[in-house]
């Protein structure tokens, strides 16, 4: 019987360096200590042995089954481990891969050049007006000196909603919408969408305008210029200057058209300012003293300007876009351009 157990013993410490899964351990268990196992073997061949013998040998029998049963159980614990520890590693995380970038989105060139725009006029005490885009003939037109059949009319082209209802052409209909609100002094900007049927390199049938409105007394063109100098120096650089020249609208008298000295060649002459020195920028004049009267303010005591500044075009200017068509196609790879 020893020399049994010995090779059994030996039998079993060689099919526990076998055992590396749960498949193997359940054949472990099966052949060596199910019932029918080879350690109940043991047991049931105690009868050969005789009687005086056999609670000997039934000690010994029983030590080394609880040695076997322990000899599982460490088997056991291994593989569960390894089980674990194989699992773990499959779903590692790898701290050190490279994040999934979320994409954000950037403040469209319209939208970052209008609030520099507010910010410079905001710092000499503007305030902001912003109107309807659909709006009346008599704010869009009439009001504002243009009676119906007035031929000034014809150069701005209208999107008529109904019979008095047009998408408006210009912001100058604010000017009407803020002084008939309130009374001088008044210095507002009323930024927003225009529409006009027009469409070319440079012309888009919908763009943007900031009107500025100042009304007091004793405002004249010099208030507007010293304005326009700081407005433009702010976006284009410390050394240019304006320059108005005599324009027309029906709403100003007298009008000018504003430019500015080139930024790019320095007022020498370039292909951007046409070899003139001189970049055409915005419309503005002194508030007509129909205006003021329509709106319920007397011209002899208050005088006023205003201004009507294309955002595209100045977008256009210090961005360098030859194509007004690129603001509005929502390319990314124009838009990216523009990202802080
Ligand atoms: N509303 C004019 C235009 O759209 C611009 C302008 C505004 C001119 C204010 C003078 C004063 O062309």
């Amino acid at each position: 019987m020893e020399e049994k157990i010995k090779e059994l013993r030996a039998a079993i410490e060689q099919a526990s360096a076998d055992v590396t899964d749960k498949a193997r351990l359940s054949d472990f268990w099966q052949k060596y200590l199910s019932k029918n196992g080879e350690v109940a073997g043991l047991t049931k061949s105690l009868r050969d042995v005789p009687k005086e013998d056999r609670p000997a040998v039934g000690k010994t029998i029983n030590e080394f089954k609880q040695w076997a049963e322990a000899q599982y159980q460490a088997l056991s614990e291994q593989v569960e481990k390894a089980a674990l520890e194989a699992r773990n590693a499959a779903e590692t995380v790898d701290i050190t891969m490279p994040a999934k970038i979320r994409q954000t989105g950037s403040l469209h060139p319209i939208t970052l050049v209008k609030n520099e725009i507010i910010d410079v006029f905001a710092g000499m005490g503007f305030e902001i007006y912003e109107g309807p885009e659909i709006e009346d003939d008599d704010h869009n037109f009439t009001r504002l000196n243009v009676p119906k059949n007035h031929p000034a009319r014809d150069m701005q082209d209208t999107f008529y909603v109904a019979d008095d209802i047009v998408l408006r052409t210009q912001t100058s209909g604010g000017q009407i919408r803020v002084m008939d609100m309130e009374k001088p002094p008044i210095k507002v900007l009323a930024p927003g969408r225009v529409f006009r049927s027009d469409s070319d390199a440079t012309h888009s049938p919908m763009f943007h305008q900031m009107e500025g409105l100042v009304v007091d007394k004793g405002i004249t063109l010099c208030d507007l210029q010293g304005m326009l100098d700081k407005f433009v120096q702010a976006l284009f650089g410390a050394d240019v200057k304006t320059r108005l020249r005599p324009s027309y609208f029906p709403f100003t008298e007298p009008s000018v058209e504003v430019d500015v000295s080139c930024f790019e060649c320095g007022g020498k002459g370039c292909p951007l300012c046409k070899h003139t020195g001189w970049i055409e920028v915005l419309g503005a004049g002194v508030v007509h003293h129909s205006v003021l009267e329509n709106c319920g303010i007397d011209p002899n005591v208050y005088s006023g300007f205003a201004f009507g500044i294309g955002i595209e075009r100045i977008a256009m200017l210090k961005y360098g876009i030859n194509n007004i068509g690129l603001m509005f196609e929502n390319d990314l790879r124009f838009l990216k351009q523009f990202e802080d």
